[in-house]
């Protein structure tokens, strides 16, 4: 490849020998990142394989992800480096904090929560918009042994309400509102209405983003800046020392069928994985500026906005706001002006922005970057190259990583001297092994395609679905035993390098948002007028996929333009504006199996204009 992109070709032989070394020992490999961060006790086994798919790692370790993200480097030269650089929405609204002093808001936090009888394996839902609280309170109930449940505050409350209930929550903590292209979207209102009837909530912290008048409910809500002021929330609040094992965060994603399930992270494991990649495959120096653009309500956000960087001793940026408000030039004119080095991103943001043209970044001065990185869906070379002509000027390479919120942890993806294919995101990570397989199990020639699986376990993996070890084991490992099944379908090249093309099962990527059609379905049947419902994702130019729903009417409803806008409403309130769907369509019936299966195979062919393939199941 005489015109490749190489990353860093001046890290070439550093990382081909770590990618030999892991290849040939890959329990080594992860022994030694594992030996780079500090442990309370070492571990007894790196990986304990005795009882797949339940694979556990650094066992007998004892150690917390806080120890590693801030406590660690406040002995150290780290103390007074930014760990976190904030800008609200308004772009005026601005804070810093070092090591030291997020060390100070985060001991606050765990302070409070402590007091409110948090502990070790206590279920904490948080549902706030991207301001710096998200990432203490990530960091706090970490700190107490507690589990976290971020919900990304775009979700409704019906969607909240499941969560918060599914995982049994005792506390939530949210804000009055988050800022949206300058409105107010109400998240105290939408807790109040998610927990009416909930069980298990027992407080509700509320922190003051927008300013607005909210309800409080004097037993339960608390405003975070009252709480901060007791004496209770001063001075250290010790980090508790964890197994390796102890589960970290549940996150819920969309599976294929059902309500969405919890994947559950733990602590040695994950904090491992996440260093590792993000050290490694963007090649984090000390002078970097690192922006992840993800909300901290999916997983981009975890790993590499919060653990991650943190746990790299890295500067990490956040930024409250979208990319487009006031206007299109908004992320370029903050690279300019703080000086972001590395930039990670989404191929959907880079298409929306893409159409307003060149001119808006041409404005800012973008050399201070050196990489960019792509994540969430596939990244199509129109958009890679404009990615890195414009906005890298041609200089910066782009790391594509391929990963899912199961894995924890990038899977797929370029290290520093592999060159670089427009569209793929290269080989998988240093003692990685992917396979493309046919249905029969059988590995497929190179070129043809087939179904993503992952053939060796990794310490950043999911360790179960929260209280459903048996939909973990039928999910991931049951299609090909003692194989992760990734739910993608990809090629592989003659020269290794892997090509992801999207899902296989029910999960529709829109703007890399994960939603399962199951989800947008029962929110359009919870609608008086709808019998039944279909939804599927047809390819969007700028989305990635927009979602296409199939409703059936009740008797005595007729469909009609003004209907189908209730209807995306109503998913819009229900689930959330980012289920809306694109375009809805009102037939008779819809095509089933005998067994009564929504074919939505078929439907999309239809929708397509292919061929409609195998029907010797439809009903009739
Ligand atoms: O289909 C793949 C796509 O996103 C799915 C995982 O979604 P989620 O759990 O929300 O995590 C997204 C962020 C890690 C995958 O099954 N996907 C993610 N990254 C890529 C991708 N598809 C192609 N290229 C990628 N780089």
């Amino acid at each position: 490849m005489d015109d490749a992109i190489y990353p860093d070709p001046s890290f070439g032989a550093e990382d081909t020998a770590l990618r030999e070394a892991a290849a040939a020992d890959p329990i080594g490999f992860w022994a030694d990142r594992a030996a780079e961060l500090e442990w309370y006790e070492p571990w007894e086994k790196v990986l304990d394989d005795t009882n797949p798919p339940f694979y556990k790692w650094f066992t007998g370790a004892r150690t917390n992800i806080v120890h590693n993200c801030i406590d660690r480097h406040l002995s150290g030269p780290y103390k007074n480096k930014l760990a976190l650089i904030w800008v609200g929405e308004n772009g005026t609204d601005y804070k810093t904090y070092s090591y030291f002093s997020l060390n100070r808001e985060v001991n606050q936090m765990a302070n409070v929560l402590k007091a409110m009888g948090v502990g070790r394996g206590d279920k904490i839902t948080i549902y706030l918009p991207r301001i710096p609280e998200v990432v203490f309170a990530m960091l706090a109930c970490a700190k107490l042994g507690a589990v976290h449940s971020v919900i990304f505050a775009g979700f409704s409350a019906d969607a909240l309400a499941d969560r918060i209930d599914d995982s049994e929550s005792k506390v939530v903590i949210t804000a009055d509102g988050s800022w949206v292209n300058g409105g107010i979207f109400k998240l105290k209102d939408i807790v109040d209405e998610a927990i009416r009837f909930s069980p298990s909530v027992e407080n509700v912290i509320v922190v003051k983003r927008t300013g607005h008048e909210v309800a409080m409910d004097a037993l339960r809500d608390h405003w975070y800046h009252d709480l901060t002021a007791l004496p209770i929330a001063k001075g250290d609040c010790p980090t508790e020392q964890m197994d390796a094992e102890d589960p970290l965060f549940i996150l819920y994603t969309s599976g294929s069928t059902g309500k969405p399930k919890a994947i559950l992270h733990s602590h040695g494991g994950y904090m491992v994985g996440t260093y590792t990649t993000l050290k490694y495959t963007f090649d984090i120096r000390d002078e970097d500026r690192w922006w992840c653009t993800a909300d901290p309500g999916w997983i981009t956000g975890h790993s590499y906005l919060v653990y991650g960087p943190l746990l790299a001793g890295a500067t990490s940026f956040m930024f409250e706001g979208g990319p487009t408000y006031p206007y299109p030039n908004r992320w370029w004119q903050l690279i300019e002006y703080y000086g972001i080095t590395t930039f990670y991103t989404a191929p959907t943001a880079i298409r929306s922005l893409m159409r307003f043209g060149e001119a808006w970044p041409n404005r800012h001065d973008l050399s201070s970057l050196r990489l960019l990185g792509s994540v969430g869906e596939p990244i199509n070379p129109e958009a890679w190259h404009w990615f890195h002509r414009v906005i890298g000027k041609g200089r910066c390479p782009i790391m594509d990583t391929w990963w899912q919120t199961e894995t924890g942890m990038f899977q797929i993806c370029p290290t520093p001297s592999m060159p670089l294919k427009p569209g793929s995101a290269g080989k998988p990570f240093y003692g990685q092994v992917a396979e493309i397989l046919n249905e029969a199990g059988e590995p497929v020639p190179d070129g043809e395609e087939g179904f993503l699986v992952l053939t060796k376990p990794w310490p950043g993996m999911l360790r179960t679905l929260f209280k459903d070890d048996e939909r973990y084991v039928n999910t991931y490992w049951s299609k090909y035993p003692g194989k992760y099944l990734a739910g993608d379908s990809a090629r592989r090249d003659a020269d290794g390098y892997f090509w992801v093309i999207g899902r296989t099962d029910d999960v529709i990527k829109v703007s890399g948002h994960r939603l399962g059609t199951a989800e947008v379905e029962s929110a359009l049947v919870s609608h008086p007028a709808v019998a039944e419902a279909a939804a599927i994702g047809l390819p969007h130019e700028v989305k990635g996929n927009a979602i296409h729903a199939f409703v059936v009417l009740r008797m005595g409803y007729e469909g009609s333009p003004q209907l189908a806008e209730d209807l995306r409403k109503h998913v819009s309130v229900h689930l959330s504006p980012i289920a809306k769907p694109d375009w809805i369509d009102f037939p008779d019936k819809l095509p089933k199996t005998r067994s009564g299966k929504i074919m939505r195979r078929v439907l999309k062919a239809r929708a397509l204009g292919q061929d409609e393939g195998d029907l010797t199941t439809l009903e009739e």
